[in-house]
């Protein structure tokens, strides 16, 4: 296949290098993958994350291996692995899709090289459209909250939410961006802080419970996240936490935005409590780990309860920010979001 080169992810010499977002910031540490079993363990413990990511990192790494010679019925099984890797983005499903499509033609190698390397520029495409939508949506002087990370470590291109907050500030618009840390993995206070710095945003780090005095302060302007699966009826499953800052932003009245690319809409899933919201270990909460060390402060046997997403309702949405344009509450509440999305 042919070389490939984004943030997080690289094709080089026929084999799909991931970068490890447990490492960073310590350490930009880049890790061959050659097996689905490897994939697999790399998206369970977050080396790979972020929903666009975890589809794009399965089809390329089906398609190397179709190259390599797996048969048909090899990569179907691998193909079924990686698709129960992680259950709440549907990135990944939409994804493996269109690769099983590949893998259904005579040729199949050739269609799914072709295929995994049209999703990563897909995917590039679909960051830029989102970002010009949402950065009109910005205000000049704003002070927006982000949470969890959603920029080009968790995408093909300059990401989502994030990718709006670049947008906007390439156009003069940010006065700051705070960032939520995003307890427990933080992927806030590793990954966002991180990519902002590198980008030349201003920002400042908090933890997670300050964001509420914050806005009660009339520091904040606008909140921007990113999501791993829209409903039906527009509710949005995305990292825990996002509807806690919702419920926030509705009591304070600051819009809240959600931004995304379409194949993160789910049509067959009809709400929220529809989305399979992945389950994790309780170590993440009695404590922290990694590439700067572990500490456990927890007893070793508390009882831990440790959902990785939650579900905020439309009714908390100010607007959905997708490549194919913004969607209105208005135009959700009047059920027209499927028709919004074409
Ligand atoms: O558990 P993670 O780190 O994969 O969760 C990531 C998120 O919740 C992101 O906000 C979402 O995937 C959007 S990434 C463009």
């Amino acid at each position: 296949m042919q070389a490939l080169n984004t943030t997080s992810l690289q094709l080089k010499e026929n084999r799909l290098w991931i970068l490890d977002q447990q490492a960073l910031p310590q350490e930009k540490r880049w890790l061959p993958c050659d097996s689905v079993d490897e994939l697999v363990e790399h998206i369970r413990s977050l080396r790979v994350r972020g929903a666009p990511l975890i589809g794009l990192s399965a089809s390329l790494l089906l398609a190397l291996l179709a190259e390599r010679g797996l048969s048909p019925s090899e990569l179907e099984q691998a193909l079924q692995t990686l698709r129960a890797s992680r259950p709440t983005a549907v990135n990944l499903m939409n994804n493996l899709d269109r690769m099983k499509q590949a893998l259904a033609q005579p040729d199949w190698a050739t269609a799914m090289a072709a295929e995994a390397l049209r999703l990563v520029e897909e995917d590039r495409a679909l960051c830029d459209r989102i970002a010009d939508h949402g950065a009109e949506r910005v205000q000049p002087g704003s002070r927006l909250l982000t949470h969890c990370n959603t920029g080009g470590l968790a995408t093909a291109g300059i990401g989502t939410a994030i990718g709006v907050l670049l947008r906007a500030h390439q156009q003069g618009k940010i006065a700051q961006v705070w960032v939520d840390e995003t307890r427990p993995l933080l992927q806030g206070g590793r990954l966002t802080a991180w990519e902002l710095g590198e980008l030349g945003i201003p920002y400042q780090l908090i933890c997670d419970s300050m964001a509420a005095s914050l806005m009660a302060a009339g520091q904040v302007d606008a909140v921007w996240v990113g999501a791993d699966r829209i409903a039906a009826n527009g509710d949005v499953a995305n990292k825990i936490g996002t509807y806690s800052l919702a419920v926030l932003a509705h009591f304070h009245r600051i819009p809240f935005y959600v931004a995304a690319p379409h194949t993160t809409h789910d049509p067959h899933c009809p709400n929220g409590a529809a989305i399979p919201i992945e389950q994790r270990a309780a170590a993440e909460v009695t404590g922290v780990a990694g590439s700067f060390g572990a500490c456990q402060w927890a007893p070793a046997d508390a009882a831990v309860y440790n959902p990785a997403f939650d579900v905020t309702p439309a009714a908390l949405i100010s607007g959905w920010v997708l490549d194919c344009g913004v969607i209105t509450p208005q135009q959700v509440a009047a059920g027209v979001f499927q028709q919004a999305l074409r």
